[in-house]
């Protein structure tokens, strides 16, 4: 299916981390429905819930799912990425991601850039980590580390 077909959040997290994950002997980034993946923006997250979302005013949270398991290091390294949300205020936003049963952590900061007034679609960028997002990649990142730009199309 071609992804401008449905509503979704196209992000690649974090395109260094994927080729260092790579690099490793026993690297792996296993996904989990419904992800898909995309020549566009490497991965795409199908939206799940936006009825809390004012196009109007472009506020309230997208509700993303899928994940991606990031493991190596015999173990050591695991980085589950799952069940995105984008918490908008206009044009800025807090993504979170799932971290355990009815649990979310705040994993980054963002801009976002709209393309039209009803608030469909719009570039997602300067993506900053969390305290508690660096942690969650060992922190080998700093707090305000750069996560990759998202893509946010809204249809229907
Ligand atoms: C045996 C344990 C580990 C060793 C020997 C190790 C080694 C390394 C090395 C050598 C680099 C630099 C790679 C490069 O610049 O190409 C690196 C980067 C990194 N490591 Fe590890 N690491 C270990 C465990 C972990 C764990 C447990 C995590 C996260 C949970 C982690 C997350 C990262 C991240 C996020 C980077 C930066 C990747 C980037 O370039 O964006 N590492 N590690």
């Amino acid at each position: 299916m071609d992804e401008n077909d449905f509503s979704g959040l196209g992000w690649p997290i974090k395109t260094s981390f994927a080729r260092y994950v790579g690099s490793l002997p026993d690297g792996r980034a296993a996904l989990r429905d419904p992800i898909k993946a995309s020549q566009r923006t490497g991965l795409v997250f199908p939206l799940a819930d936006g009825g809390n979302f004012d196009g109007g005013s472009g506020t309230g949270v997208l509700r993303f799912s899928g994940g991606i398991g990031f493991t190596g290091h015999f173990g050591m390294l695991r980085v589950d990425i799952a069940d995105p949300w984008l918490r908008i205020d206009g044009d800025t936003g807090i993504l979170s991601i799932a971290a355990g049963a009815d649990k979310r952590l705040d994993l980054a900061s963002f801009r976002l850039a709209w393309d039209d007034a009803a608030h469909r679609d719009a570039r997602g960028e300067a993506l900053a980590l969390t305290a508690a997002g660096a942690e969650l990649f060992g922190s080998a990142y700093g707090e305000g580390t750069e996560l990759d730009s998202f893509i946010l199309h809204l249809i229907g």
